[in-house]
């Protein structure tokens, strides 16, 4: 095997699988992000109407097919698991990942507003921690969350991040500045 060849990490749990997102996915993810357009779009960038073209997700999955050659993020699908019908529940990327001495990544991720409630994220936001830590080899994960997005803190919560601070005026979503609340978990084992 090359040992310059990106790692190609997944991980199944109880309930959900990650895998990588791949461009065979472009007409899944197409109608994920179609679905729950209103739902995520308080915490995204302001849209394009072409962001939900099919042709845009290809970019993207092509983007991210790039970024994961140059071992600077991965982007996973969320899959229920143990299920036949393979079906895109939500996404899940570690992006940003940084060497030398901070050897930190980004963690993203977003459920589908039916799956919700689920467990779906908490668990994927677990195996994506782990890895970031046991595949990539990374010192810490961080997450960036509204201070008024409480369901995302509590899935940050379950997974043993702490609350570091509040970075004001930090992403603009929707159009708007705003303020976030970063927290992070590092592998000290
Ligand atoms: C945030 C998001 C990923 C959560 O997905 P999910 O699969 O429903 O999450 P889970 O079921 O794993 O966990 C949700 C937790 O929040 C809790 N919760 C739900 N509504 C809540 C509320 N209004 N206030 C506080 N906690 C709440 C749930 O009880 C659960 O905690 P528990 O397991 O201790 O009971 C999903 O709502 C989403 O995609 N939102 C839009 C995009 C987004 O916010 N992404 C994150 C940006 S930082």
């Amino acid at each position: 095997m090359d040992s310059d060849a990106p790692p190609e990490p997944q991980r199944t749990g109880p309930s959900v699988a990650l895998r990588l997102l791949l461009p065979e996915h472009a007409p899944q993810l197409t109608r994920l992000r179609t679905e729950n357009a209103e739902f995520f779009r308080p915490f995204e960038p302001a849209r394009e109407p072409a962001w939900y073209s099919p042709e845009r997700t290809h970019e993207d999955l092509s983007l991210f097919a790039r970024l994961r050659a140059a071992q600077m993020a991965y982007r996973f699908g969320i899959f229920p698991a143990g299920v036949d019908d393979d079906e895109l529940v939500g996404t899940i990327s570690l992006s940003c990942i940084e060497r030398g001495a901070w050897q930190n990544c980004n963690v993203g991720y977003s459920v589908a507003q039916r799956c919700n409630g689920r467990g779906y994220a908490t668990e994927a936001v677990g195996l994506a921690v782990d890895i970031a830590f046991s595949d990539l080899a990374l010192h810490r994960v961080q997450a960036a969350v509204m201070p008024r997005n409480a369901r995302s803190a509590r899935v940050l919560e379950r997974n043993g991040f702490r609350r570091e601070g509040r970075a004001t005026r930090y992403l603009q979503l929707n159009g708007a500045w705003e303020d976030h609340d970063i927290y992070a978990v590092t592998n000290d084992g």
